[in-house]
C-alpha cells in the first residue's frame, strides 16, 4: 500500500520541471512568431517608394537578398562557404564580391534572375556605398 502511493508521487516531483521547460519553450516559439509577423507586414516597408536616390538596405536590398540568395547563401545553406548571407554587415564587407558576382559577371543567383528594376536598385545602392537607412 505505501508503496503504491509513494510511485505517483514521486513520479509527479521528477516531471514538473519537463512541464515548466515545455511551456517555456512554447511561450518563447509563439513570441517570436508574432514578433517577426509583425515586421513583415509593416507598411512602412511597403509604402514607401524607393528609387536610386534614397535606396537602402532596410527599403530594399534586405528583402532582395532574402528572397533571392538566402535560398542557397542563409547560414547552413549550399553555398555559404563561398559567401554567408546574415544580415547588414555580410552584405556591406562583401559588397565588391556581390557587385562583381550579379552586377559584372552576372554569375548570381544562380537558377534565378534579377528584374531590371533590381538591378537598377542594387548597383545605384552600391555606388551609394551601401547605406543601411
Ligand atoms: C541556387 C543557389 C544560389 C543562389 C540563389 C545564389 N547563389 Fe551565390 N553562389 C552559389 C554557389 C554554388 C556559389 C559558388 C560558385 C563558385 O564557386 O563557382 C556562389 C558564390 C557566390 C559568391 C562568391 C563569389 C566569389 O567571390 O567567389 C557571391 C558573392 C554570391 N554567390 C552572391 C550571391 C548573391 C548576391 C545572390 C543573390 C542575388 C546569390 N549569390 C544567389 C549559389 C547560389
Amino acid at each position: 500500500m505505501l508503496k503504491k502511493l509513494k510511485t505517483p508521487t514521486t513520479y509527479g516531483r521528477t516531471s514538473r520541471p519537463i512541464v515548466v521547460l515545455s511551456m517555456t519553450v512554447v511561450a518563447i516559439a509563439l513570441t517570436a512568431c508574432t514578433k517577426k509577423q509583425a515586421q513583415e507586414l509593416s507598411p512602412d516597408d511597403e509604402e514607401e517608394t524607393v528609387t536610386a536616390a534614397n535606396v537602402s538596405y532596410i527599403n530594399f536590398a534586405k528583402a532582395l537578398f532574402e528572397t533571392k540568395c538566402s535560398s542557397c547563401h542563409a547560414p547552413g545553406r549550399g553555398a555559404s562557404a563561398k559567401w554567408t548571407f546574415s544580415g547588414y554587415s555580410s552584405v556591406k564587407d562583401n559588397s565588391t564580391r556581390i557587385n562583381n558576382a550579379v552586377l559584372v559577371t552576372k554569375s548570381m543567383p544562380i537558377g534565378g534572375s534579377l528584374t531590371v528594376k533590381e538591378i537598377e536598385l542594387l548597383d545605384a545602392w552600391i555606388k551609394r556605398n551601401t547605406p543601411e537607412n
